[in-house]
């Protein structure tokens, strides 16, 4: 009998900050976690976990449903809906900021929230991390997604285990255009960099095994969300953060290689009203707010085993000294950057910046410039 599958979905909206865009109150978690037992209690979810990413209210759940099932989408949307009425109550900053639209249609995708979430065959173990970034954007995840599937100096499995030694097959979106490619790696290493290193438009949305791996080649073993909103509403409005799931061992990159890649405080942009680079800090849960100049951009961490569908955690990945000398070094970068003011490449390159309120100001100046000579 062919084994039943599993579905992890984790799906993400700011529905209202605390204060400011700093962190996401228990008020708004408590509440989520009232739909998210119910919706157990009836049976449409195996396990579920609530947690927050800076001011992102976070639903990571396990079920039987699939990808793109209207029944789960819609369980997070009005989850996130009943959020946002505890939000306004307590005037939380941008209640409700993220569910762009008045009515949920059947999949939660180009309505607001993020969403990272893949199907597969449980294994004999299933390690699974779940990153969460706050202040920053889905390409955000192309240099750690990079690291763990193709480095062989970040993952040694790449060059010692003979199951991974084939490596894998990245799927990358152009979401400007909105296309996709396929890149076979090692082979194609230097095509995948050519693109993710533009990370604002090109972004890794899925990793696969390659046919020589004993795993299901249509199951993927990551997936990160690429929701950017200003594609949707036409405008800034932030709320970019994205996930990422990632499945590990056996075939696959040990956890510890796949926290590898943040011992690093790589520079990302976000931070300050999205317009801003920064270093992206590895926190504990305990950490997970963002305080000067809205951030710096932050990621945690949750780490589980999945049995029977049951998502056994969670474990707080980097609540871990082994991470101090990354955090260190992202405070000093963060003050070496800050220092530059509005200057870039502090400030994002200006055609980042069509999409904040910049441009208004500078409409301003529009009549004012006359034909140089
Ligand atoms: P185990 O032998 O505990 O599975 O660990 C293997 C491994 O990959 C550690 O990095
Ligand atoms: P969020 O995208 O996390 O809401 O942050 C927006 C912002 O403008 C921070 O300064
Ligand atoms: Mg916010
Ligand atoms: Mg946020």
């Amino acid at each position: 009998m062919e084994k039943e599958k599993i579905t992890v979905s984790l799906i993400k909206a700011d529905v209202g900050g605390f204060p400011g865009h700093s962190t996401v109150r228990a008020e708004l978690k408590d509440k989520a976690k009232e739909r998210m037992e119910k919706a157990k209690r009836e049976g449409l979810l195996v396990s579920y976990h609530v947690l927050n990413a800076g001011d992102d209210l976070q639903l990571l759940m396990s079920h039987r449903k699939g990808v793109d099932s209207p029944d789960i989408h819609g369980l997070a949307w009005e989850t996130f809906e009943a959020a946002t009425e505890v939000a306004k109550e307590l005037k939380l900053h941008g209640a409700g900021q993220d569910l762009l639209v008045d009515a949920f249609s059947g999949n939660i995708r180009g309505m607001g929230p993020g969403i990272a979430e893949m199907e597969f065959t449980e294994r004999g173990s299933e390690p699974l991390i779940a990153f969460m970034m706050d202040k920053t954007e889905p390409g955000a995840f192309n240099y750690p997604i990079y690291k763990i599937f193709a480095d062989p100096f970040n993952t040694a499995g790449l060059v010692i285990d003979p199951v991974m030694h084939d490596g894998f097959v990245f799927e990358v979106w152009d979401i400007k255009e909105k296309k996709e490619v396929f890149l076979r790696c090692p082979e194609e290493l230097y095509d995948l960099l050519a693109l993710i290193g533009a990370k604002s438009k090109y972004v890794i949305k899925r990793v696969y095994p390659k046919e020589t791996s004993p795993l299901p080649k249509d199951e993927p073993v990551a997936v990160i969300s690429t929701e950017k909103l200003y594609f949707t509403a036409g405008k800034y409005v932030g709320k970019d953060d994205p996930v990422a799931l990632v499945r590990a061992q056996s075939g696959l990159p040990a956890v510890g290689e796949v926290l590898e890649p943040f011992s690093l405080p790589y520079l990302v942009s976000g931070w300050m009203r999205g317009s801003h680079n920064g270093p992206i800090i590895p926190v504990p849960f305990r950490y997970s707010q963002c305080t000067r100049f809205d951030g710096p951009p932050r990621v945690i961490a949750a780490g589980f085993q999945i049995s029977n569908g049951k998502l056994v955690g969670t474990a707080d990945m980097f609540d871990d000294p082994a991470f101090d000398l990354a955090r260190r070094k992202a405070q000093e970068i963060a003050d070496y950057v800050r220092a530059h003011g509005p200057f870039e490449p502090h400030r994002l390159p200006v055609e980042e910046m069509e999409y904040t309120t910049l441009p208004d100001v500078l409409k301003k100046l529009e009549g004012r410039f006359e034909k140089v000579e």
